[in-house]
Formats: structure tokens, C-alpha cells, sequence
């Protein structure tokens, strides 16, 4: 008897994870009475939602008993049971036949800053991740880095997340879940300098995967979006209401990408996308394996005042003291990294246990001017970083920190670390790799699972 895979999707099985309580629904589904040597189910976790779909025949040889209506849930249990008294793992099927299938997370870009700590996060939550990154602007040296923190070899596949044929087959071989878009170029001085570099990476990379994920019907999408949304705000601190503008070609495609985000939730509901917007992250790991490694002279000032206190440049230029602010210094909302990846698992977690599309502020909600980060540096890492105040930097504003108040309320998420963690973790990172991922032997894509 073959399969019918349109009734058996309809079936759910939901649970109270803490309780362990546990309701089938669907008993009146024509599938729970059949023959049990027909057919029995795997179940799925998405989010805290179990999925049931059909697995194989003959479910009765591995001691589920299936003898009326009713059993093939209590089957669908047990399984789940033991994958509870196992390793819990989230996505991932244990079969008695010894067969494992594991979802993935996708994270395109995974190899760059924000994307391999929140591969980190991902791994600590239980997820599966999978990264495809073309090394425009990383190290294929992060990967074993991220094995040696998380235990496990994190698969990679090398190529451009523009090519939608490629994404494609990434997608459906890896039976992707969901992914997390973080590929892109982010240099707004070299967007102003070089605007069809970023309209057309931002935004080929953006449609391409689009395009895959319909061709592989995949709909859940976290997007890495920017505070520069907001163009220069009226006021602080920023609800995600404000109004929104852009003041570069880099900030320009994070405004169209969220429009046309926007367009395909509503064209389309089975879409589940979170946009989030990125104030400053800063920080590392704090094993100092990981961290921020721009290529070239730093544009941001965490990484310019790290490459100062390790003695690679020999002082920090302060754009403008004569703002209206706590010391006539430009304020920011500093977030470690560590906070945005817990950020992404925690916005992840809301699309695939409800399906929405949001959008939301990931900051730390508390502002800080050049000269605080520069003593909190100080303190952190004992060096002095000495300063040469300059002129204001065209397209600086003055002040720019969130309201993170709908992030709590809609992800239950927020940022736990201090400025001093912030400073710590990336001058552990720093001093121990001064040259960031270059500095040593050249390591090579850790191969794929597959
Ligand atoms: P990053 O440059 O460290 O990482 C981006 C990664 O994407 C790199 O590994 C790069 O090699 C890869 N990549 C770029 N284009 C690609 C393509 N076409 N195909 C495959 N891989 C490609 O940057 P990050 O700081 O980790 O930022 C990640 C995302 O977050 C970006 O979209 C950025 O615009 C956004 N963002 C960053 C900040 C920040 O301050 N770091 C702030 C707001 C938003
Ligand atoms: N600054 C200096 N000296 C430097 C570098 C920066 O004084 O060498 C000052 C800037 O004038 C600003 C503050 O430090 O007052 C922060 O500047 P960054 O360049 O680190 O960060 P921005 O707020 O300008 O922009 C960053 C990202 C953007 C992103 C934005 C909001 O670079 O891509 O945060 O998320 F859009």
C-alpha cells in the first residue's frame, strides 16, 4: 500500500516539553486505522511542535505494538520517548533501523562574524547547522575552530548563495529546515565608493536564495537587517515603528530586501520570515577562537581600538567630540555577539513554532559613546589606547540605540552581557590572534557530511 503523504502531513502531535504531556490529535485520521504492518510514523520537532509523517512498514518488528485504533499514536510516542532518553538532539530522527535523518539550519555567510557565532548558538540550542560561504570576506580557517568549540564538524559547501541552482540542490540535500541569511557585503564607506558591487551581491545573493527556497519549499527565513534602517533617527531610543530611510547603497539594499520580504509574506502566508535589526555588535567567543577579522583598516570601532591596545596601529582617530551627548562623543548601542546569536536561535525557535513574519530591534537598549568604550577597553585589556579627536565622519549620527522592548515580548529574548564582557572577549580574541585567521597554517573546508 503506498503512501499518502497528504493525509499523513496533516497529522500533529502536540507536547508540553516540560510536562512531557503529551496529546495526539488526528485519531480520526484513515491512516490511524490501518493495518499497522502499513506503515508507522516519524515524528519531527519544529519548534515546540511535533510533526508526524509516514516512515516505513512493518513498525511492529521493532516492539511497537499496533492492534488497533489509536496504537499508531502510542507508536509515534515511543519514539519520541526515546528520543528524549537518548541525546536529545533537536531535528534530528533516530530510527530503530540505526538510520538518523537530520534537518539543518542553513546559514548562508556562516563563515563570516556574526554567522559563525551564531553557528555556535545553533549548536548549543540543539540545531543542526549547515553553512554555505564563498570566502569573499572570511577564513575557511573558522571551521575547524568551530569544531574545536562545539564538538562536532560543521558542514560547509564553498560557493555563491546567488546561484540559485547551487542553493537548490544545497537545500534539498541537506533537508533544509530553516535559514539564516547573513551573506552579503556590510562596508557602508566602500558601498558609497562601489554601489553595483552592493546592490549587485546584496541583492542577487538575497533573490537567488529566494528562488531556491520556493524551488525547494523551504519558507522559514531569518534575515540579517541593520539599525542604518533607520537612516538618521529623530529620536532615540528606535522602535522598530520609526520611520525608515537610507543614507548609502549598503543600507539602501537592507531596505529593499525587507520590502521585498515584505511582498512575499504577503503574496504568500506560508512564509515564516523574521527580520531582525543589528545594532553594533562587538565582542567575541570568549575562547578567543572566534571573533571579528576585518580585512584591511578596521571601518568600526571596536576592532580599530583592538588593533591599537595590540600595538598594530598606534592610535584611535575619534570622528567628532562636539555632539550633543554625554561627553560631545558619537553613542551606539553596543551588542556582544554572543547576545545576536542567542538573538537568531531565539527568533528561529518563534517562526517555526508560530509561522510569522516580524520584525525586530536586536540591541542591548543602553547607549555608549566612543570615549566609555574606550575606557571600558582600557580597563579590559590593561593597554592603553591612546586618542586623536578629528573631525565629525560624514554620515555619523549623533546618537543611535534601541528599544529592544518587542524583541522581549515577541521572541523572549535579551542581551545579557555587559560593555565590560564586550571589551574582554574581544581583546582575548585579538591578543591571541593578532592577525586574525591568517596567521598560521592555511586550513581547508572542513568536508560535509555528506
Ligand atoms: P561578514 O562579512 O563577517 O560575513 C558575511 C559572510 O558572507 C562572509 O563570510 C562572506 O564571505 C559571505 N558572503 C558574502 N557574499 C556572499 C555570497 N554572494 N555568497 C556566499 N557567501 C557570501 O559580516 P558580518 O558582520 O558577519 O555580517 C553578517 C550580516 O549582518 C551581513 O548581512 C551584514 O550586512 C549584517 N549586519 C552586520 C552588522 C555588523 O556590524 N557586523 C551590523 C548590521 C547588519
Ligand atoms: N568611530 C570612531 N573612530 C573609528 C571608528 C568609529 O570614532 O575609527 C565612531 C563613529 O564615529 C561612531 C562610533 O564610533 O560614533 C561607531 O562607529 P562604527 O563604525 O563602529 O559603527 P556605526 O554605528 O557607524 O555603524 C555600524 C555598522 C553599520 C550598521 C550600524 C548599525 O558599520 O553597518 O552599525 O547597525 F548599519
Amino acid at each position: 500500500m503506498a503512501f499518502n503523504s497528504e493525509i499523513y502531513n496533516d497529522l500533529e502531535v502536540r507536547t508540553d516539553l516540560e510536562g512531557f504531556h503529551l496529546e495526539a490529535e488526528g485519531h480520526d485520521d484513515p491512516w490511524l486505522k490501518r493495518p499497522a504492518t502499513d506503515c508507522c510514523a516519524a515524528l519531527l520537532m519544529t519548534g515546540r511542535r511535533l510533526q508526524c509523517w509516514p516512515l516505513f512498514r512493518g513498525a511492529e518488528r521493532r516492539g511497537n505494538r499496533n492492534d488497533g485504533e489509536g496504537r499508531c499514536a502510542e507508536a509515534r510516542i515511543r519514539l519520541w520517548r526515546g528520543l528524549i532518553e537518548g541525546r536529545f538532539l533537536r531535528h534530528q530522527i533516530y530510527f530503530s533501523t540505526g538510520a538518523v535523518i537530520i534537518q539543518h539550519i542553513l546559514l548562508t555567510g556562516g563563515a563570516g562574524y556574526i554567522g559563525s557565532h551564531t553557528c555556535v548558538a545553533l549548536v548549543h540550542a540543539g540545531y543542526t547547522p549547515v553553512i554555505v560561504d564563498n570566502f569573499s570576506n572570511s577564513h575557511p580557517a573558522v571551521l575547524p575552530r568551530l569544531r574545536q568549540i562545539t564538538g562536532q564538524a560543521i558542514a560547509c559547501e564553498q560557493g555563491d548563495v546567488a546561484d540559485a541552482a547551487f542553493m537548490t540542490d544545497v537545500l534539498r540535500r541537506y533537508r533544509v529546515q530553516a535559514v539564516m541569511h547573513f551573506a552579503g557585503y556590510k562596508a557602508v564607506g566602500e558601498s558609497v565608493a562601489q554601489p553595483l558591487k552592493y546592490y549587485r551581491n546584496n541583492l542577487a545573493s538575497m533573490l537567488g536564495l529566494l528562488e531556491a527556497m520556493t524551488a525547494a519549499g523551504c519558507r522559514t527565513l531569518v534575515f540579517s537587517s541593520s539599525a542604518t534602517v533607520y537612516g538618521d533617527p529623530h529620536a532615540v531610543p528606535m522602535t522598530e515603528d520609526f520611520p525608515r530611510s537610507h543614507t548609502n547603497p549598503y543600507g539602501h539594499t537592507k531596505l529593499m530586501i525587507e520590502d521585498m520580504l515584505a511582498s512575499l509574506c504577503r503574496a504568500d502566508p506560508a512564509w515564516a520570515v523574521a527580520v531582525l535589526r543589528y545594532f553594533n555588535p562587538v565582542g567575541a567567543h570568549p575562547g578567543g577562537l572566534i571573533g571579528d577579522d576585518p580585512s584591511g583598516i578596521p571601518n568600526n570601532l571596536m576592532p580599530y581600538i583592538s588593533q591599537v591596545a595590540v600595538g598594530k596601529r598606534p592610535q584611535l582617530q575619534v570622528f567628532g567630540n562636539d555632539y550633543p551627548t554625554v561627553d560631545g562623543t558619537g553613542v551606539r548601542d553596543y551588542i556582544h555577539v554572543l547576545d545576536l546569536a542567542e538573538g537568531h536561535v531565539a527568533a528561529l525557535n518563534a517562526l517555526l513554532e508560530h509561522g510569522q513574519h516580524l520584525t525586530v530591534n536586536l540591541g542591548t537598549g543602553q547607549g555608549h559613546s566612543v570615549l566609555q568604550v574606550v575606557r571600558a577597553f582600557e580597563q579590559a585589556s590593561g593597554r592603553e589606547v591612546p586618542c586623536q579627536i578629528m573631525p565629525r565622519r560624514a554620515g555619523d549620527v549623533a546618537q543611535c540605540y534601541a528599544d529592544p522592548s518587542l524583541a522581549r515580548q515577541l521572541l523572549g529574548w535579551q542581551a545579557r552581557r555587559s560593555l565590560a564582557e564586550m571589551c574582554g572577549d574581544a581583546w582575548r580574541w585579538q591578543s591571541q590572534n593578532p592577525d586574525g585567521y591568517r596567521f598560521g597554517a592555511p586550513a581547508a573546508v572542513v568536508p560535509s557530511r555528506r
